[in-house]
C-alpha cells in the first residue's frame, strides 16, 4: 500500500511532529509500504518533503522544520477518488499517484484536533487514528475531562478560563482558580508537549502563568497538582470488534537537580539526563491493572480509533486519576508510546504496521 506520511503543521508542536515523523519513517517497513512524505510548513503549505529521518530529528542543536520547497501537494476533494497529486509552481500538474491511506503524524491544533480528520473525511481518504470528534475532544484538556467525568472516570479538580471570562473579569477568574489546591498547573487547553504550561506554587504567580498559556490558546485550564506518580499507558484499537489493547504502564520520573520543576518541553525532548522513563512501571499489580482498565475506558469514552496514550497519576494510596489523553502521541526517540509497546512485545515496525492495517481494515 501507498502511505502519505503527513507531518510538521501549523501548531507549536511543529518540530515535535517532525521528530515523530523521523521515528516512524525510520521504523516503517519500506518493502511493505510505499511512503509519500508530505510536510506541512508552519504557514500551512503542503509540500512534498524529504523523508530523511536524520534531518527531521529534534536535538539540542537542531530544531527540525518543514520548508517550502515549492512542490505543493494537493489532496483531492472528490469523494471516492484517492489520488494525491503534486505540482511544482509554474509547471503543469504532475500526478504523484494513488494513496491508500494517510498517516497524520501531527500534534496539536490543525492536525490532531479533528480539522485534518474532517478534511480527509470529506475527501473520502482513509487515515490512521481517531476521527473528528475524538480528535477534537482529545485535543481539548477541558472537554476531554467533561467526557471522562461523564463516563464515570476519575479526573482531578480543575477550572477553565475562557477568553471572554478573562477579558471580562480577571479577578473573578482568578478567584475560581484560588479555590483549587496549590500548586496548580496552568495550561493552554489546546496545545501539547507542555508548551505554555507553568507550575504555579502561589496565587501571586497566577496572572503571568495565565498570560503565558494564552499565548498558545486563549482558552486556559488550571488543574490542581496531584501528588502521585506519573504513569502512562498506550492504547491500540482492537482488530475487528475486539476491545482496545493496552500496553504495560510506563512511568516518568523527573530527576531533581536538572532545573525542571515538572515534565516540561526541555525535559521531554532536549535534556535526556533529566528524566527516567521506565516500562513496565514498578506498580503494585492492582494499580497496573487499574491504569490499563481506565486507559481502555478513556479510549472508548471518546470513541477513539487507532491509537492513544492515556496519562494518569497514581497516588500513594493507589488511587488512579486520569490526567489526559493524546490521540496522536509522540513517536520521537524520547516518547513513551512506542517504548511502552516495545516493552509489551510489539516492536516499533510492527506497531507502525498495525496502525496502518487498522486504518485499512
Ligand atoms: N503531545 C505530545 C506529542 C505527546 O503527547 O506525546
Ligand atoms: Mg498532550
Amino acid at each position: 500500500p501507498r502511505v502519505a506520511v503527513v507531518f510538521g503543521g501549523r501548531s507549536s508542536e511543529h518540530a515535535v511532529s517532525c521528530a515523530t515523523a523521523a521515528g516512524v519513517l525510520r521504523a516503517i517497513d519500506r518493502d511493505a509500504y510505499d511512503v509519500v512524505p508530505v510536510g506541512i510548513t508552519r504557514e500551512g503549505a503542503w509540500v512534498l518533503a524529504s523523508d530523511d529521518p536524520e534531518a527531521l530529528a529534534l536535538t539540542p542543536g537542531h530544531t527540525p522544520e518543514v520548508t517550502d520547497t515549492g512542490a505543493a501537494v494537493i489532496l483531492p476533494t472528490r469523494v471516492g477518488d484517492s489520488t494525491l497529486t503534486v505540482h511544482r509552481t509554474g509547471q503543469a500538474l504532475e500526478a504523484l499517484g494513488e494513496v491508500d491511506v494517510v498517516f497524520p503524524l501531527l500534534h496539536g491544533p490543525y492536525g490532531e484536533d479533528g480539522t485534518l480528520q474532517g478534511m480527509l473525511e470529506l475527501a473520502d481518504i482513509r487515515y490512521v487514528g481517531s476521527g473528528v470528534l475524538a480528535s477534537a475532544a482529545g485535543m481539548d484538556k477541558h472537554y476531554m475531562k467533561v467526557v471522562f467525568a461523564g463516563a464515570g472516570l476519575p479526573v482531578g479538580p480543575y477550572t477553565v478560563i475562557t477568553d471572554a471570562q478573562w477579558r471580562r473579569d480577571k479577578a473573578a477568574a482568578m478567584d475560581a482558580v484560588n479555590a483549587l489546591t496549590f500548586p496548580v498547573f496552568v495550561k493552554p487547553c489546546r496545545a501539547g508537549s507542555s508548551m505554555g504550561v507553568s507550575k504555579v506554587d502561589r496565587p501571586e504567580g497566577l496572572e503571568a502563568a495565565i498570560e503565558a498559556a494564552r499565548e498558545h490558546d486563549l482558552k486556559v485550564i488550571v488543574e490542581s497538582g496531584i501528588v502521585g506518580r506519573e504513569i502512562e499507558c498506550a492504547v491500540l484499537q482492537g482488530r475487528g470488534l475486539d476491545a482496545p489493547r493496552t500496553s504495560l504502564p510506563g512511568e516518568i520520573v523527573v530527576e531533581a537537580g536538572h532545573g525542571h520543576d515538572f515534565y516540561d518541553f526541555e525535559a521531554k525532548y532536549l535534556d535526556e539526563a533529566s528524566v527516567v522513563l521506565s516500562c513496565p512501571a514498578d506498580l503494585p499489580a492492582g494499580a497496573a491493572d487499574e491504569v490499563r482498565r481506565l486507559a481502555a475506558s478513556a479510549f472508548e469514552s471518546l470513541a477513539c480509533e487507532g491509537l492513544a496514550r492515556v496519562d494518569c497519576f497514581v497516588t500513594e494510596g493507589g488511587e488512579v486519576v486520569i490526567n489526559e489523553i493524546n490521540t496522536m502521541p509522540g513517536f520521537t526517540p524520547h516518547s513513551m508510546y512506542p517504548r511502552m509497546w516495545d516493552a509489551s512485545g510489539v516492536a516499533y515496525p510492527q506497531l507502525v504496521d498495525e496502525l496502518i492495517q487498522l486504518a485499512l481494515e
